[in-house]
């Protein structure tokens, strides 16, 4: 063997040397890549549950809403639902029905108006205060299939302010609650009054 020729075989190992050196390399930065990216992916999904928490938190009542409802605030709030329908008594329908009196009033009722099975279907029932307050949150979760194209007013305090401008749209307006539903509050007062007869007994 001459020395060309081991060169030869010293050149062989040094590249294959190098080769396996070179996968080394590429593989341990697809490692170094591959692992940050699971700590981030659950640091994200930690951050989703954790915004995900306040909006499960149950909304409070219709009643709490409507006892503060600004109805003034109500007809601004109705420029939303004007492009399909009026109050005015007498007022004719356009793309939805006139809705004079619709607050006490009976679902799917309006003269001339061609409401949709799932309307009408409801036919019987009364848009009370929670009824409203359902169909103005989702009108498609609360009555699938109906036609009414408006995706529903999702701030509570806006969906009461319309509700109580659409009740003073009516020959009969219902009266409004008047005092905001509070669990805790007369629990809280008797315990305050527990305490305060305490010292004197
Ligand atoms: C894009 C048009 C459109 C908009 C915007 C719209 N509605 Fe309607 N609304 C309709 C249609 C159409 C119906 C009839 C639905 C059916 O038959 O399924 C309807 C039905 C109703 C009913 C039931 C009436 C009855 O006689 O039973 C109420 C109440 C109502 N809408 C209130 C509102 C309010 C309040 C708003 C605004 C916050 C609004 N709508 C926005 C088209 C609309």
């Amino acid at each position: 063997m001459d020395s060309f020729e081991l060169n030869k075989i010293f050149g062989g190992v040094l590249a294959g040397m190098v080769a396996v050196l070179g996968v080394a390399i590429v593989s341990d930065e697809m490692f170094a890549r591959h692992l940050p990216e699971k700590p981030g992916y659950e640091v994200a999904g930690g951050e989703e549950a954790a915004e995900a928490g306040p909006a499960v938190e149950a909304e409070k009542p219709a009643a709490f809403f409507l006892a503060s409802a600004d109805a003034a605030k109500g007809e601004a709030v109705f420029k939303k639902c004007a492009a399909c329908h009026n109050a005015a008594a007498g007022g004719a329908n356009g793309t939805g029905p006139n809705l004079h009196g619709v607050v006490g009033g009976p679902i799917g009722a309006k003269a001339g108006f061609n409401y949709s099975a799932a309307l009408g279907g409801m036919k019987g029932k009364v848009w009370d205060f929670d009824s409203l307050w359902g169909w103005l949150k989702s009108p498609k979760a609360y009555a699938a299939g109906n036609k009414m194209s408006f995706a529903g007013i999702s701030k509570p305090e806006d969906r009461a302010a319309v509700i109580a401008w659409l009740n003073s749209q009516s020959a009969s307006p219902l009266p409004l609650p008047v005092v905001p539903v509070e669990e805790t509050a007369p629990a809280a007062a008797s315990a305050e009054a527990d305490v305060a007869a305490a010292p004197a007994a």
